[in-house]
This record gives C-alpha cells, sequence and structure tokens, in this order.
C-alpha cells in the first residue's frame, strides 16, 4: 500500500509543487488549501490529486479536515505542513492583527495541523513530518517581524518534536527555502525585487518551486530515517549557515 501524504497549502505555489513529486513517485496525495478555490479546482483537474478546504489556523477544522482525508485515503503517514501566509510591514505600521494572523497561520497551524495525527503516527510507529519555513527565519528579514517571527518558531517545534518522535520512527525536519518563484514572491515590489533582493541571492536567481520539492521527496522517504530535527536549506547561497 502506498503511503498517504498530506500537504497543506498544496494546491499552488511551492505546496502544489511538493503534492505533484509525491503523487508523481507514487504516493497518494491530498492537498489542502484555504481560500482559493478557482486555483484549487484547476489543480485537482490537472492533477487529479484530491483536494479539502479548511483552515489551518483553526484547530477543529483541521481535526474536521484531517478526518475527512483519513476516511477517503487512509491514515496519514506524511504531513507537509506548507501552508503560510505573509502580511509584510515595517514594525513601526505593523497591526496586531497583522501579527496576529501570521502567527495563527505559520505557527499555530503546526501545532493544528500536526497534533490530529500525531496519536496514529505514534501507534503505527512510522511517520514523517516537514515543516516548510524559510530563508527569513534564519537570518531575519525587513518588513517581515511577523513572518520571520512565525516560521523561526517553526523551526524550534520541529527540533522539539523530532526529540518525540524519535523512538516511535517519526522523524520530524524542516526545509528552509530561498526566494522562490511563488504568488508570494511576486507580491514583493519589483524595484525591491530588483534592486535589493535579486543581488543577494549569489545563484542570480529566484529558485523554482520544484526544487523545494525535491528536499521534501528526499526528507519523507522511508530511507530517511535518520535524519530528524534537521532544516535543510534551499536559497541559492543567500543565506550560509544555520
Ligand atoms: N531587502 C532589503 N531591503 C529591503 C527589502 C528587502 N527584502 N524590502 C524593502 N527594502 C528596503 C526598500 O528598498 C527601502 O529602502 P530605500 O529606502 O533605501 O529605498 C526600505 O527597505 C523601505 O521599503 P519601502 O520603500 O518599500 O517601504 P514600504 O513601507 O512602502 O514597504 C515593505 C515596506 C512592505 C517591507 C516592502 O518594501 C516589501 O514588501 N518588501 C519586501 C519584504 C520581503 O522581502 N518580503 C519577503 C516576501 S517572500 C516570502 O516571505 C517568502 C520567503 O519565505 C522568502
Amino acid at each position: 500500500m502506498a503511503r498517504v501524504a498530506l500537504v497543506s497549502g498544496g494546491t499552488r505555489g511551492i505546496g502544489a509543487a511538493i503534492a505533484r513529486a509525491l503523487s508523481q513517485v507514487g504516493y497518494t496525495v491530498a492537498a489542502s488549501y484555504h481560500g482559493n478555490e478557482e486555483r484549487a479546482a484547476s489543480f485537482h483537474q490537472t492533477t487529479g490529486i484530491p483536494v479539502f478546504r479548511w483552515d489551518v489556523s483553526d484547530y477543529d477544522a483541521c481535526v474536521d479536515g484531517i478526518s475527512r482525508v483519513e476516511a477517503e485515503l487512509g491514515p496519514i503517514d506524511i504531513l507537509v505542513n506548507n501552508a503560510g501566509i505573509s502580511r509584510d510591514g515595517m514594525f513601526h505600521k505593523m497591526t496586531l492583527a497583522q501579527w496576529n494572523e501570521v502567527i495563527g497561520t505559520n505557527l499555530n497551524g503546526l501545532f493544528n495541523m500536526t497534533h490530529p495525527v500525531w496519536p496514529g503516527m505514534r501507534e503505527r510507529g512510522f511517520g514523517r513530518i516537514v515543516n516548510i519555513s524559510s530563508i527569513n527565519a534564519q537570518k531575519g528579514q525587513l518588513g517581515q517581524v511577523n513572518y520571520s517571527a512565525s516560521k523561526a518558531g517553526d523551526l524550534g517545534f520541529t527540533r522539539a518534536l523530532a526529540l518525540e518522535g524519535a523512538s516511535r520512527n517519526i522523524t520530524v525536519n524542516a526545509v528552509c527555502p530561498g526566494y522562490t518563484e511563488t504568488d508570494m514572491v511576486r507580491a514583493i515590489p519589483p524595484h525591491v525585487m530588483e534592486e535589493k533582493i535579486l543581488p543577494q541571492i549569489p545563484v542570480g536567481r529566484l529558485g523554482m518551486p520544484e526544487e523545494i520539492a525535491r528536499c521534501v521527496l528526499f526528507l519523507v522517504s522511508d530511507e530517511a530515517g535518520f535524519i530528524t530535527g534537521s532544516t535543510l536549506s534551499a536559497n541559492g547561497g543567500q543565506h550560509i549557515g544555520g
């Protein structure tokens, strides 16, 4: 039986590339999404991957959504916590709502999504969890105090939970993408992208979602059982070291 994988935020951007890559190598995959019904429908149409709508910042919605996925596909072996949002702004202009939204989705979302699948993984003695963090957790980013804090929180979550999962053959790892061709990065003002960001990327280009998906494929494989609590960076050399 193929292992079952759930990718949150799996119908667009990096998440869609991860869902596609997992499906192409034979995993049974489900993708969750929150807002964009149209993109989710076209993703489903082109890939055949089932899509499920809920908000990862809502714990009860996660419990319900995960039970719907498991009823259709079977117990979840692999969870990719990819759903994430940004609400950029300089700290002196940042509102409490911008702070809470980003923490609610990017950090609380990891608790909300992982907590319901954890007991089953422990019982079955197998699990793979990959959390999509960010280069901006590692280096900090002007205009992203909320986002950097949430994504750095994801790394702490990864490291602590890895210790708890180790004896049950559950690995918990993080991937830190750099600036990648997605809607989130396309929303950056063009002058900022051209003048401030691209010159900082040694390979001279943005990453592709498929390049991040390769990292996830590696970490979720049965053969990757010795890799846990780790952070895999894919950022074109923009940030090197911890
Ligand atoms: N790196 C370096 N400098 C940056 C920068 C960046 N990423 N973003 C903005 N700046 C600079 C601007 O060029 C400007 O400098 P100058 O005054 O010298 O021109 C200064 O910071 C202020 O920027 P703005 O004039 O744009 O000020 P604003 O108040 O209108 O907007 C902002 C501020 C909302 C932060 C806007 O600049 C912005 O959206 N910047 C991009 C921030 C960013 O990098 N976000 C990452 C999104 S992608 C992502 O989050 C995915 C991931 O994991 C990597």
